[in-house]
């Protein structure tokens, strides 16, 4: 085998295995979380996807920001369920963060999508509320179905995630989950990796207070679904959850794991 080929094969390896950085909320560390200057930022620091979080109006419309109410990023409280999607941009979502980017806005997820460049890059489009969202995201991301790839769904709740699957079944789904349930009850990952498996999700999106181990990392992928780890913004943990093999991680700090990659 000639010597370039051989580098051919390499290059390859390496491609199939790099962990993916998801940059948390777009590149939240430095930009408002969850608006278009965090998510070209995330771009522009060579992020190889982004994530945002979503939540359905009071007017069926779907607004891009993590809280059901806008207070702690916007200074004014409204509740995103019975706010109209105009009133909601009427809100200053940049400012609370630096002043340069005062004047942001709630974005759309139109808008929010518009930023992803062509190529390999993906938005993880995570359901903040319950499947009754799921329709008007299904219509929202119809003209999308030729750049498929380039995104998928994550959600906490069995609900959202399994309707999500069933009306976008041309889409990745997968399911978030923290290490304890809410009533402080330890998950157990057998039984989470059997649920996601039957109800045809295609892989676990974990928190980053799991006991992570190698172990656990090739028990999710012989089970035939995919790894992610959420939200690492500490070098040494995302070298080390990188070695166990996950297949990415979402931190607000994409630009510093990068290099702590060595990419
Ligand atoms: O990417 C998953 C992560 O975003 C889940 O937690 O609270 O930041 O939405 P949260
Ligand atoms: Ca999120």
């Amino acid at each position: 085998m000639k010597f370039t080929t051989v580098l051919l094969f390499m290059f390859a390896a390496h491609i199939a295995h790099s962990t993916e950085i998801v940059a948390h909320r777009g590149a939240s560390g430095a930009a408002p979380e969850n608006t278009v200057a965090a998510f070209k930022l995330a771009w522009e620091l060579g992020a190889d996807a982004c994530e945002l979080d979503l939540h359905l109006t009071a007017d069926g419309k779907i607004a891009i920001l993590h809280d059901k109410d806008t207070e702690r990023t916007t200074g004014v409280l409204m509740r995103v369920a019975d706010s109209t999607l105009d009133d909601l941009r009427t809100l200053d979502a940049g400012a609370w963060k630096n002043v340069k980017y005062q004047g942001e806005k709630i974005p759309t997820l139109a808008e929010s999508l518009a930023t992803l460049p062509v190529g390999t890059q993906r938005f993880f489009l995570e359901i903040k509320c319950g499947p009754e969202v799921v329709p008007a995201l299904t219509e929202e991301l119809e003209d999308w179905k030729p750049r498929a790839a380039q995104l998928c769904i994550i959600a906490f709740s069995e609900a959202v995630a399994v309707e999500s699957k069933k009306a976008l079944p041309w889409l990745k789904v997968y399911r978030l989950s923290s290490e304890q349930t809410k009533d402080k009850e330890p998950v157990d990952l057998t039984a989470l990796i059997e649920k996601t498996k039957a109800q045809g999700l295609d892989g676990l999106d974990l928190g980053s207070k799991w006991l992570w181990s190698a172990a656990m990392v090739k028990r999710v992928k012989e089970a035939g679904l995919e790894i992610y780890a959420w939200t690492i913004n500490d070098p040494v943990q995302a070298k080390q959850l990188a070695d166990l093999g996950v297949d990415g991680i979402t931190t607000d700090e994409p630009a510093l794991l990068k290099s702590a990659l060595g990419r």
